[in-house]
């Protein structure tokens, strides 16, 4: 499983500039990189000067480096609005928790680009994914979905039971059990999410933010409900420094940020600070991108072994895939037996993850009864017949 990357914080700090730049310089190093953003303002292709959609395309000039818009919207699965606008009106009047908008509203757009952003990570073609995420204060209500689709859930149960003919007239028979399996296919997968967010050795957190006193107090806010999830943060960009410059005006700002700067120092101080100062233009096209890489991460270099590599973010990475003989071995951290399958179709073997299937990458053709699955310590190993 690749590695996640996410940069957050509050509007026009720069995290499409330094997430663009990171991945940048991931890919230069010689990983595999998957560049995601979830802005419809399409920024990422601005700041790439190459356009993007939303499937992978790769972006020439870096070898390496994919980009994805996602279009949430457009992902929402059919069946969770329906369910949403058939029963809310019937269960809203009934339980102060669940309220029709409170069922679509908690996060469902963010869920379904997480749940999108998951199937891009369980792929082993990936080493590493960097996520622009969105501007909002809410990114990560989704968290919660799980918890309020088990009530949900519940509810329709209770509903089976006592509308019997209104809830044939409402769904036909079956369509209310199809919904909710649906809906606990959905609550696994985000309950998978946040296994996955909340483990250091996959997903790092990166806040960016400008040296002033509003930034900084909204780094400190973000962090606060970063931590209160569990989710590991491992640094800060303070984006935007002025520069060095011999004028008043600009030596009083810099006397400023010198203190913002300080009082995020003191109240975070486990946290890695990185500068980068305010240029003369904007950011724009591979060249800046470079640069600013290069201002933020240094050169990045990889050992390119089998198994774990270390690159310059101070992360270790498992590359996807690596193959030991007659094994093939996938780093699926946070996996648990249940979210795992099985299958093989023409020679083909695929793993599946959360009912998303992947090929397995194999010299030969195989056949998945022949196969021996092994999960151990996040690493699943498959064991394939001798030739
Ligand atoms: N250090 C810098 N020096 C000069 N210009 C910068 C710097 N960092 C970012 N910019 C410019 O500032 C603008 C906003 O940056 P960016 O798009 O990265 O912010 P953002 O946090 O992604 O914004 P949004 O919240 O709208 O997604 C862009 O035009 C970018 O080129
Ligand atoms: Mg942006």
């Amino acid at each position: 499983m690749a590695r996640l990357l996410l940069f957050g914080g509050k509007g026009g700090v720069g995290k499409t500039t330094t997430s663009t730049s990171t991945a940048v310089g991931l890919a230069d190093s010689g990983l595999k990189v998957l560049l995601v953003s979830s802005d419809p303002a399409h920024s990422t292709s601005d700041s790439l000067g190459v356009q993007l959609s939303s499937s992978p395309t790769e972006v020439e000039g870096v070898s390496g480096l994919w980009g994805l818009e996602l279009d949430p919207e457009a992902r929402i699965s059919d069946h969770i609005p329906k369910l949403t606008d058939t029963l809310g009106p019937l269960m809203g009047g009934e339980d102060p928790d669940l309220n029709a908008s409170e069922m679509v509203l908690p996060g469902l757009d963010e869920a379904m680009a997480f749940d999108e952003l998951l199937k891009h990570l369980e792929n082993p073609d990936w080493d590493v994914i960097v996520f622009d995420t969105a501007p909002t204060g809410h990114t990560l209500r989704f968290l919660a979905l799980p918890e309020i689709i088990e009530k949900w859930a519940d509810k329709i149960i209770k509903m089976h039971r006592l509308t019997g003919g209104l809830r044939a007239m409402m769904f036909g028979s079956k369509d209310g059990e199809k919904m909710r399996d649906e809906l606990e296919k959905f609550r696994r997968r985000v309950l998978h999410v946040r296994r996955i967010l909340c483990k250091p050795d996959v997903t790092r957190f990166t806040l960016v933010t400008i040296p002033e006193k509003m930034g900084v107090n909204e780094t400190i806010r973000a962090h606060e409900s970063l931590a209160e999830f569990k989710l590991p943060v491992s640094g800060c960009v303070i984006n935007r420094m002025t520069p060095d410059l011999d004028h008043d005006f600009i030596r009083t700002r810099r006397k400023n940020e010198a203190l913002n700067v300080k009082s995020l120092e003191s109240q975070l101080p486990d946290l890695h600070l990185h500068e980068v100062e305010l240029k003369d233009t904007d950011i724009h096209g591979l060249e800046s991108l470079r640069s600013i890489s290069k201002e933020l991460h240094g050169e990045i270099s990889i050992s390119n072994g089998l198994g774990p590599f270390s690159i310059g973010l101070g992360l270790e990475v498992h590359r996807g895939t690596w193959s030991d003989g007659d094994d093939v071995l996938l780093h699926l951290p946070g996996i648990v037996r249940d979210d795992l399958s099985l299958r093989s179709e023409s020679g083909v073997v695929y793993v599946g993850i959360n009912s998303r299937e992947h090929p397995v990458p194999f010299s030969r053709p195989a056949k998945a009864s022949e196969v021996n699955a092994k999960l151990e310590n996040d690493v699943l190993k498959l064991t394939f017949p001798p030739e």
